[in-house]
């Protein structure tokens, strides 16, 4: 798939907000973006209200008006279809459109995003509202793209309304044809479950101890986005009927339950991502979001948005403070993070980024959400590093439609994803390994991708990583071995953790020998397996005279048919002796079988002993504090230089190297100042 953006050079914008402002503001307002950079604005995208204040009686002259100032002016515009805010006339007169909580409760008008994707009503009259703007605005000359809705499944990504029970039968309908076999997928044989009629079957409801059951659960994910993915595809085939040839169709991401990879295939020219790096600063936030790593983390996010769009772009770039009046404390921006995370999303393949918001919102809930302008709108240092920021893009110019350079790649996919959400024990693993891989993969300066498995996703694809890391598919069919069988037996190098294959795509477990339909391809053999107890302390395995951490849970291995070696054995706890990890040659290539969950010292072991970590040493050296992120195409190199340090931080160019901002050549010692970035040419 490839889906991305096509621009010949990197560009700026901002999200703004007419109905916002007096209209004495718009021709001032742009003109000052222009002036200071700023070429393409997103607009409309909650402004129901101003296409059809009443229900069915439809007026466009608000934006027609405003439209008429961006063409005057030159400024681009993005714009969006109203659907995250239904009007309070629509929710009040139909409430079946509204989203309810698990207990059934309807969700009530006054903040955004309260509606659900099943309502026939709220189809209809989303259909209809998107008609009319995307008939009457499309041939404008100004448009040069769309977004449909807002920020899909943010907020709420679980939807409990009639409609989503009634849709949820059709789904399951369509994907059992009968009852005898829904049973037998969701083994309601349990706890006497069993279903007598498609009637007796809801979306999840409140239970006892929470515990409902998880093949159910996994299907009801799937029919979440399944849903979100249809309303977006109704609304892109509309407004394809009516846009101009060349305009783009967008929407800005990446939120969960949702398989983003399908929605942009189906309904999108490529994806947008709304990245808000200060989240890792904001007070009394959850330990989620204060790691070490902390702005830095927001690489992963984009790490994900570029395995979906290569090349990307960025609808809302953090400008300023974060904050609802309800919630969300963070500090301001510090001089240079509004640079480093605008070339942090470059790096990353952004071409075109756009800061969220022109001006702070001086009513409702986002009073505290900043943009680049204060109340009063004016001139302010964030406004003069924005203008800063697009001298540098233009000299960056030729990175556009530039391709990020990997070293190597993790696997990943919906079903285990989604498991991995409703199963505490798959969770539990998962998350360690995910986080460690990438932190050891930033910290040893080894750029990584994320491939996701799809059904059409091909060998070929795979096999220009050297190395790919699935860390604990759980969920294992045999359309997945084939292509990874495929993938190795043509000379690459898969790297399997503990818990692999113990489940079915209904999330049942196997009655195989473990890593079942993988033993194969993995030569290995799981005799045993369990949590590391608390009171067994650290568990390590030897790996050919390195001492390496098997974190949360172990797997015993017993080497299988004549290719399999063993690697590593236990050194602690009762299985000291047993083997840990195992090699298996298999075709042109091999798997590593590693009996345990990658902690971060673990997954930097791996990278150095499978001579992937840090491939640019012999260009540069970086202190940990620096992210490096390579984009090159036909023979040109551009190097991403990131420090998120609040500190100096020295770097050491081994070779000559053209610093793009100013245009000269540097070797040797470069003292990168606070939060500063640098791009280097390859000459
Ligand atoms: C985004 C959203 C924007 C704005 C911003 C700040 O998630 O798309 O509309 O709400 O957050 O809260």
């Amino acid at each position: 798939m490839n889906k991305s953006l096509a621009a010949d050079r990197l560009s700026l914008g901002t999200c703004y907000y007419p109905e916002h402002w007096d209209k004495i503001l718009w021709r001032e307002d742009l003109l000052r973006m222009l002036e200071n950079g700023i070429e393409t604005i997103r607009i409309a995208e909650f402004a129901w209200s101003k296409f059809e204040l009443t229900e069915g009686i439809f007026t466009f002259d608000f934006f027609d008006e405003f439209l008429e100032v961006a063409k005057e002016t030159g400024m681009k515009v993005i714009f969006g279809t109203p659907t995250a805010t239904p009007p309070a006339w629509l929710t009040n007169k139909y409430p079946e459109v509204l989203n309810a909580a698990m207990d059934g409760v309807l969700y009530c008008h006054g903040a955004r995003r309260h509606y659900n994707y099943n309502s026939k009503v709220y189809q209809e009259l989303s259909k209809r509202v998107v008609e009319k703007i995307a008939k009457h605005y499309g041939p404008h000359p100004s448009i040069i793209g769309w977004q449909i809705d807002n920020e899909l499944n943010c907020e709420k990504n679980e939807f409990y309304s009639e409609s989503d029970t009634l849709a949820f039968r059709e789904f399951l309908k369509n994907k059992y044809q009968t009852l005898k076999a829904l049973n037998a997928a969701w083994g309601t044989t349990f706890w006497n479950q069993t279903y007598t009629a498609w009637e007796e079957i809801y979306v999840p409801r409140p239970t006892v101890s929470n515990a409902t059951n998880p093949h159910e659960v996994l299907d009801y994910t799937r029919f979440i986005s399944d849903s979100a993915c249809r309303f977006a595809k109704m609304q892109s085939d509309i407004i394809r009927k009516y846009m101009k040839k060349g305009d783009f169709v967008t929407t800005n991401g990446l939120f969960s339950n949702l398989d983003n990879h399908r929605m942009t295939e189906e309904s999108l020219d490529f994806i947008m991502y709304d990245s808000y790096p200060n989240f890792a600063y904001c007070l009394g936030t959850d330990p989620e979001h204060s790691t070490d790593l902390n702005d830095r983390k927001w690489s992963r996010n984009l790490t994900e948005v570029r395995g979906i769009s290569p090349i990307f772009g960025i609808m809302e770039q953090q400008s300023g403070a974060n904050g609802w009046n309800t919630a969300m404390e963070a500090p301001a921006p510090r001089p240079g993070q509004i640079t480093l995370w605008t070339l942090q999303s470059v790096a990353h393949g952004a071409d075109f980024v756009s800061y969220f918001r022109w001006r702070t919102c001086t009513m409702g809930t986002e009073i505290y959400w900043h943009g680049i302008l204060d109340y009063s709108g004016r001139d302010n240092r964030r406004l003069r590093e924005v203008k800063e920021i697009d001298r540098k893009m233009k000299k960056l110019s030729g990175a556009a439609g530039t391709a990020y350079e990997a070293a190597f790649g993790v696997i990943k996919d919906y079903d285990n994803i989604w498991d991995a959400q409703l199963d505490a024990w798959h969770e539990r693993v998962d998350k360690l390994s995910q986080e460690s891989i990438f932190k050891a993969a930033q910290l040893t300066h080894t750029p990584m991708d994320y491939i996701y498995l799809r059904e059409n996703t091909t060998a070929e694809e795979l096999i220009k990583y050297p190395v790919l890391f699935y860390p604990h598919a759980v969920i294992m069919t045999e359309q997945k071995v084939k292509l990874l069988e495929r993938y190795v037996a043509s000379g690459g190098c898969l790297v399997l953790g503990c818990r692999t294959g113990y489940k079915d795509e209904t999330g049942k477990c196997v009655m195989l020998k473990l890593p079942g339909l993988l033993q194969p391809l993995a030569g290995v053999d799981v005799t045993e397996y369990s949590f590391v107890a608390p009171d067994d302390g650290r568990v390590y395995l030897d790996w050919e005279g390195t001492k390496v951490e098997a974190a949360v849970f172990n797997d015993l291995l017993q080497p299988l048919g004549e290719n399999a070696k063993i690697l590593g054995t236990y050194i602690s706890n009762y299985y000291a002796g047993c083997p840990g990890l195992i090699e298996n040659s298999f075709g042109k290539g091999r798997v590593y079988y590693f009996g345990g969950v990658f902690t971060e010292e673990t997954a930097a072991v791996f990278l150095e002993k499978l001579n992937i970590a840090n491939p640019y040493k012999d260009i540069m050296e970086l202190p940990k504090e620096c992210e490096i992120a390579v984009r090159s195409k036909a023979g040109r190199k551009f190097l991403f230089v990131l420090n998120y340090g609040k500190k100096p931080a020295a770097i050491e160019l081994k070779q000559s190297l053209v610093n793009l901002y100013e245009g000269t050549k540097e070797v040797g010692r470069i003292e990168m100042e606070p939060y500063g970035t640098r791009v280097y040419e390859l000459n």
